[in-house]
């Protein structure tokens, strides 16, 4: 069982502007931000974070050239390869959430290698979310927890099909900061915004109390 602890979902964008920036290829911001990936998973747990939601490859990047999503897919399979023991040793339980049926074989066969094998992980549950649209998880009734709080970076400030369900209620935060630079310090002050946050779910504020004295919902 999963400790609870906030949930936190992540629009990781910026990756190409990042890499264009530097004269670098498209691929080498991915790259960049998998590294990003990887300082957030270690220090997510620390800051009360008990599961994290990443949208890695949503179903519109189809529309990508092939050059660029194949890197993006190999990518994400190296990344699953390599980071499966660390996830073991560390206890973060990692689970697909997306389509399964339009995705290379290899990586298939890391996504079930790493959900087997980090299974029983209690310290953060990760979702990465691979040709995901939430329009057709919300049409198939496939749905993860509610989200505490939503982070974009990279400037925009849109959910671009993502968690449309789970962010019913959700806080969000957004930066101009491009994920490949996001890092702990970012998550913190992201995590620290939220806590100064009132989340009301349609209530009254904090101190106003029940609307008719003595009746409450
Ligand atoms: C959006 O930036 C980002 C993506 C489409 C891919 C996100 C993937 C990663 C961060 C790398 C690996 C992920 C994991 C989970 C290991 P963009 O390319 O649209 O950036 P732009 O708006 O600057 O062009």
């Amino acid at each position: 069982m999963i400790q609870r602890g906030l949930h936190v979902a992540a629009i990781m964008d910026g990756n190409g502007r990042w890499a264009t920036a530097r004269g670098l290829p498209r691929r080498a911001g991915h790259r960049a931000g998998a590294r990003a990936v990887r300082r957030v998973v270690e220090g997510a747990p620390a800051l009360g974070i008990g599961e994290l939601t990443l949208f890695a490859f949503s179903s519109d990047n189809w529309q990508r050239p092939l050059t660029e999503t194949s890197a993006l897919l190999r990518l994400l399979e190296g990344y699953l390869r390599g980071e499966a023991p660390r996830c073991v040793a560390e206890g973060v339980r990692v689970r697909m959430i997306g389509r399964r049926d339009r995705l290379p074989a290899g990586l298939s066969a890391a996504i079930a290698g790493v959900e087997s094998a980090t299974a029983t992980g209690t310290h953060l549950a990760l979702n990465i979310a691979i040709d995901y649209s939430s329009r057709r998880a919300m049409e198939l009734g496939e749905r993860v927890r509610d989200v505490d709080l939503l982070i974009r970076t990279g400037g925009e400030q849109r959910l671009s099909d993502f968690l449309l369900w789970e962010c019913a209620w959700a806080e969000f935060w957004f930066t101009p900061v491009r994920w490949p630079d996001f890092g702990v310090a970012e998550l913190a002050a992201a995590v620290r915004e939220y806590g100064c946050r009132e989340r009301r779910f349609g209530g009254p504020p904090a101190a106003a109390g029940p609307a008719v004295p003595g009746v409450s919902a």
